[in-house]
């Protein structure tokens, strides 16, 4: 069934998020943020603070609250092997995405050393780059990088048969841009680096919220999002090909499991925020129908992409229409996620966003989101960055609206 922006239930949406009713200066809040962090559905809270209310428990005990926190990590794995195409014995928990991807980056360089190559990309947030740079200037590899269009907002492709060579051990692309929307051509990516024999590791941090994941469509060996931006809790993710995670030398305490998925999962994991990421991915099936729940994910998803696209088209109609922005965007052929990073003339991005706050009660966020080779391609790393306004499942048309006639106060 298609989505349309009259047909999705967006009020019993907005009902669903406590934090919606939060007012600034006697306004109801508009949180256009959605990119630097989601707001947390009312399910995954309550699955939260049920598991601490009923007594939590560490693993491995004799006792119901020890074995429930199994089944919580258990079911979590398994619907997440849902969401995203994977085994849930690939799956992972950890803080976040940039510690998984550290811990995960520091395992991989053990094999390899000079003479070896990575590959990184100048679109990417900074959490799916300096891990992997480290880690390869620890073990005296060489760094390539994938080049951005700072005109296009895409990633040069053409240059991918001079980036990516037999010495090639990993490729490291983002899914989409966390700064400017882009969705990334990374089957593409992953096809090239796999005929090098190159591992792919995937950072779909900003694209898990918008867009449906198929691991192994993408052509992903390792997989990385982060709950907190998909209604969720603060708890990172990561999946990782078995036969790649097999291999991987964790650094572990020594009476730690050794077996996948469970060595690369340091200490003692976040067992409510755990469950709080089920009810997360829960709230993506619940638009969806179909037999299967891969089937209901998915097409839950679709609904939510279609509802955020309908809004999207609003809020960039009504951006490109304003003289005084500049937005920052790939051109229509490319699809985005629904996430504009712009400019407003005469004003840094902190002052507007500070006067959206004050003035307009709107939640928007300002600087370089740690996209920082694509904010100096760009040429705004030394003026504040953007401003970045991301759109969420929650958002409406009137918030559009109100959104776009605060910019033109300016
Ligand atoms: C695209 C992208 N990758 C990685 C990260 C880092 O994620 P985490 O905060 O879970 O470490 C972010 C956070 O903003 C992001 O947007």
């Amino acid at each position: 069934m298609t989505q349309n922006v009259t047909s999705f239930p967006v009020q019993s949406v907005r009902d669903q998020f406590p934090a919606l009713k939060r007012t600034f200066h006697e306004r109801t809040v508009a949180y256009f943020d959605g990119p630097g962090g989601s707001q947390v559905v009312k399910s995954a809270i309550e699955a939260m603070t049920a598991y601490m209310e009923r007594g939590g428990a560490n693993l491995h005990g004799s006792f119901p609250s020890s074995w429930e926190t199994e089944d919580i990590i258990a079911d979590t794995k398994a619907l997440i092997s849902d969401f995203l195409n994977v085994k849930p014995a690939e799956v992972a928990f950890g803080a976040n995405m940039t510690t998984l991807t550290l811990a995960i980056a520091r395992a991989l360089g053990r094999q390899w050393g000079a003479g070896d190559e990575i590959v990184v990309s100048e679109i990417d947030h900074r959490a799916n780059v300096d891990p992997w740079i480290q880690m390869a200037k620890d073990q005296g590899m060489t760094i390539r990088w994938i080049s951005v269009d700072p005109n296009s907002m895409t990633l040069n492709l053409d240059e991918l048969q001079h980036v990516i060579n037999e010495n090639t051990k990993l490729v490291a692309v983002g899914l989409a841009s966390n700064a400017v929307g882009t969705i990334n051509d990374v089957p593409t990516i992953a096809e090239k680096a796999h005929e090098a024999g190159a591992i792919v590791a995937v950072d779909a941090v900003h694209g898990a919220p918008h867009i449906t994941i198929d691991r192994d469509q993408l052509g992903a060996d390792i997989l990385l999002c982060s709950a907190y931006k998909f209604f969720g809790p603060h708890v990172g993710i990561a999946a990782i090909r078995e036969a790649v995670f097999e291999k991987l030398e964790v650094y572990k305490l020594n009476p730690a499991p050794s077996f996948i998925p469970d060595k690369l999962e340091t200490g003692t994991q976040n067992h409510e925020g755990i469950g709080g990421v089920k009810a997360a991915i829960e709230f993506f099936e619940g638009f969806g129908t179909g037999d299967t729940r891969r089937e209901r994910l998915v097409s839950g998803i679709k609904q939510i992409e279609e509802y955020e696209n309908s809004l999207a088209t609003r809020m960039r109609e009504g951006l490109r229409s304003l003289d005084k922005v500049t937005l920052y965007e790939a051109d229509d052929s490319y699809a985005k996620t629904p996430t504009f990073a712009f400019t407003l003339d005469g004003y840094t991005p902190q002052e507007v966003c500070e006067r959206m706050t004050e003035e307009h009660g709107i939640f928007v966020a300002d600087g370089d989101f740690y996209a920082t080779t694509l904010s100096s391609k760009c040429g705004v790393d030394q003026s504040g960055g953007w401003i970045r306004a991301g759109l969420a499942p929650y958002n409406t048309k009137e918030e559009v609206d109100r959104f776009l006639h605060a910019l033109q106060q300016f």
